[in-house]
């Protein structure tokens, strides 16, 4: 066994399926808003794990927490009644308008959770067959059979895996006149993010938003809201959804709950909730021990800490400086997006060489679209941190030559 870069890649090559195109950096550590490669040469991470790390990487607290619930219990399964559940439960509902919760271990599988929720509420409560999803293009919403056919995207995710399954629509982004017509007496739910992440960190226009909701009333549909990307602080509120002021039937969430440990969450109202029954739905690791007493103590530290504000102020901070790199190149800026600290910075070209040019700079984010570096730093990012990343990007843009997208 070697730890050389080049050793890693060919071990990986022999062992794991190849589903990944991987940055060339192999992280050995990571504390904090920083990544360590094989030498403990240091990165900027303006990525989190995917918006998962949002309290930074490798803390004491947490590792704490961790350590001292799995010398008492790890796993038992969902036979029993468990405390940790319990406490996270409480404290998760107590940050939304939600009745309810299921707890899982993904994003993909708490979407697919939700589904089954508004399908089953449909047809077990309402007495109704109602059972298409309705989704919106550029979404994204998971890898599982069913959330793979929700997400509003072509390409490898759906190639070669047919036949999906029936029963979900996919209409074009911000046509309300286009939804109201995808509409019929089958549709059980709309789904939703309220910023698309991986669809380019777009956030719904707030009238858009409105006329979702108005639909869904009209017509008694579920608004699926999937915060697995939004959720927990990230845009600048406890959930995205409380930007709009509004309440979904059902809400997800996952990445950022437990830090980096896997879970996912349902959350819905006590009305919607009577679509489940014992037996209906059930996950075994969903809401183990561990992964509850952490995702407690991230909870507790978002709140007393106030995360979501901060969040909010970092992303005004980070929107402000990356104007002042695009007033500096404003044929290479388009733009910038986003909510709080899912944020976006809209190229002008295919940006694959400044996302290249930004790793080698030790600086990790994200691109998303073909155009859109996307920022998604753990929520204890410093200002310095971000004034830091805006002078490498401005001094790559600098000296980028534009290759048309
Ligand atoms: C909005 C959204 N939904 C669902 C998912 C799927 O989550 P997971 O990869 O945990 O299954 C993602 C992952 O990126 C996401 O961003």
């Amino acid at each position: 066994m070697s730890n050389t870069f080049d050793a890693i890649v060919k071990r990986e090559n022999s062992l794991l399926c190849n589903t990944y195109g991987r940055y060339p950096l192999a992280v050995s550590k990571a504390k904090g808003c920083r990544l360590y490669d094989l030498d403990g040469v240091a990165y900027h991470d303006f990525l989190a794990g995917i918006a998962v790390c949002s309290l930074g990487h490798s803390r004491e607290d947490l590792a704490e927490v961790m350590a001292e619930q799995a010398r008492k219990m790890v796993h038992v399964s969902n036979l029993f009644y468990q405390e940790p559940q319990l406490d996270l439960a409480e404290k998760l509902l107590n940050t939304c308008a939600a009745d309810k919760v299921f707890f899982c271990n993904s994003g993909a599988e708490a979407n697919e959770g939700a589904i089954k929720l508004a399908r089953r509420y449909m047809h077990s409560v309402k007495n109704d067959d109602r059972h298409e999803v309705i989704t919106l293009e550029k979404s994204f919403h998971g890898r599982t059979l069913s959330t793979l056919t929700a997400t509003g995207q072509s390409g490898p995710i759906k190639d070669g895996f047919n036949p999906l399954p029936k029963g979900f629509v996919t209409v074009p982004f911000g046509n309300v006149n286009a939804l109201r017509g995808a509409i019929n007496a089958q549709t059980a739910a709309i789904m939703i993010e309220m910023v698309q992440g991986e669809g380019g960190v777009r956030p719904l226009p707030s009238d858009y938003v409105n006329d979702i909701v108005a639909l869904c009333k009209e017509n008694g549909i579920l608004l699926i809201v999937d915060e697995v990307q939004t959720g927990l602080c990230r845009t600048g509120k406890m959930w995205a959804h409380q930007h709009y002021g509004i309440t979904p039937d059902i809400f997800t969430s996952a990445k950022a709950l437990a830090n980096g440990l896997p879970m996912g969450a349902v959350m819905c109202t006590d009305e919607v909730a009577k679509g489940f029954a014992p037996g209906s739905h059930a996950t075994t690791f969903g809401g183990g021990a561990v992964v509850s007493a952490v995702a407690s103590k991230v909870l507790d530290i978002m709140v007393t800490e106030k995360l979501a504000e901060r969040a909010w102020d970092m992303g005004e901070f980070a929107k402000a400086e990356a104007q002042k790199v695009m007033a500096k190149h404003p044929d290479k800026i388009a733009g910038t997006r986003g909510l709080g600290l899912l944020f976006g910075i809209e190229l002008t070209f295919n940006g694959a060489d400044v996302w290249k040019a930004l790793l080698e700079n030790k600086m990790v984010c994200n691109l998303t679209q073909g155009n859109i570096l996307r920022l998604v730093p753990p929520l204890t990012i410093e200002k310095e941190d971000i004034v830091t990343f805006m002078e490498v990007l401005d001094s790559i843009l600098s000296s980028v030559e534009i290759d048309p997208a």
